[in-house]
Parts: C-alpha cells; structure tokens; sequence
C-alpha cells in the first residue's frame, strides 16, 4: 500500500516503506508547512518546473540523501550544476525506475527561476509527471491551466489518482480544474496548490462538491496522509 502525505502547497510524498518519492519540494518559507525540510528523507526528488514554490528545497535535500533529482533537460542541468545528480527527461518521454515508469507530459504554464540580479533564468517547459508507484498509475499535473489534451493524457495513461491546483491566479480554478476531472477520468482526485497565499485562496470543499460523482475527491491538510 502507498501512503501519500500532504506537505502544503504542491509538495507531496509517496512511500512504500521501500521507496520514497518527494515531489516539488517548498517547505523552507512555506507558511503554511507542518515540518522542516530536514524532516524529509527521500530516495529520489521529483520536480515539475523551475519555480521558487517547487524547488526550494530540492537540491539541499537531494545531496543531503543522496537522492536522484528528476525533471526535464533545463532543470535537471540547473540541478545539477548545484551539486545534486538527476535523471532528466523530455515532454513526452519515460524511464523506468527502481520504483517504477516515470513520463513528463504537458503543462500550460512557465519555469523559470529570478537570479539575484532580477535576471529571470528560463528552465524549458514546465511538466506534467505520471509515475506508476506501487502498482497504481499517478498523474501530477504540475502548476497548469486547463488544456484539451488532458483528455489524451487520460485516455493513453489511464492514471488511477490525480494530484491538480485548484488555486486559481496561477494555474486552474475551481472550475477548470473539474473539467480537468471530467476529461483524465481519473478514479480519484487530489486538489493541491491553494490557500498557501492569499492570492490562491480557494475552497477544497466548493471543489469537492462540484466534482461530484466525477471522482473520489481526498482533501488533505498539510502534514495529512492517505492511503491509496
Ligand atoms: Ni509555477
Ligand atoms: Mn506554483
């Protein structure tokens, strides 16, 4: 059984009590994070694109376990030349891992990171991630907007659980982000990537309630797990 754990924003964990997956990790300056970025121990770091609020632990907790970072080209070179290893992919490609088939997809969306100077840094495109964990096939759509072939992704991957922002501002709403279900076909639903900010307040149970009988809708509070 693989346990999910919620660490705030869009960072979440899955383990098996074998493998330790860590992804878009944002604790350190995280308002609303439960634990330390010490806290976590991962044995690869998963990230979706280059932004603040999804790297800002990564390469301090990759070199400190030892942990492959995995991302597309850009970021993982960024990584990289920061000390950690990685493993990088492009849109559209897999590799399989000690723990199971990793594949970037899409995302409507930018990745980049501010240098000191203000100097915006461009990472490539941002990512989707679908790693197969434990026997059941998730979908991490990464920060997005709605796009039409989020129902291709569903219809050639088939994911059992899908992790989505709903915080509006900067990627889906509410709204979009229940089109999002509709289209994947996903048997569970996980919203993420709300009420860190004031700008991306949003209600998880107006969410829930509009996805309805679409998909099961978990609704997790930062430091909370679920078994899937
Ligand atoms: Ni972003
Ligand atoms: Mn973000």
């Amino acid at each position: 059984m693989a346990e999910l754990t919620y660490h705030a924003h869009a960072t979440f964990s899955l383990s098996d009590g074998n493998h330790d997956l860590l992804f878009d990790p944002f604790i350190t300056g995280n308002p609303m994070a439960t634990i330390s970025a010490d806290d976590l121990n991962p044995d690869y770091v998963l990230l979706t694109h280059g932004h603040s609020d999804h790297i800002a632990d990564a390469v301090p907790i990759a070199t400190r376990c030892d942990a492959p970072i995995i991302a597309s080209f850009e970021l993982a070179n960024y990584c990289e030349a920061q000390g950690a290893a990685t493993h990088d992919l492009g849109i559209g490609g897999s590799n399989t891992f000690p723990f199971g088939r990793v594949k970037l997809t899409q995302a409507t969306h930018s990745s980049s990171v501010t240098a000191d100077d203000g100097t915006i840094v461009y990472l490539g495109n941002p990512a989707g991630i679908i790693v197969d964990f434990d026997g059941k096939r998730y979908y991490n759509t990464g920060d997005t907007g709605l796009f039409g072939d989020m129902a291709l992704i569903g219809r050639m991957e088939k994911p059992d659980i899908v992790i989505m922002p709903i915080g509006d501002n900067y990627t889906m709403g509410i709204d979009d982000a229940v089109e999002a279900v509709r289209m994947i076909g996903a048997g569970t639903v996980i919203p993420v990537h709300y009420n860190t900010f004031p700008v991306i307040e949003q209600d998880p149970a107006e969410f829930a309630e509009k996805v309805g009988d679409l998909a099961r809708c978990v609704v997790l509070k930062p430091g909370q797990s679920v078994t899937l």
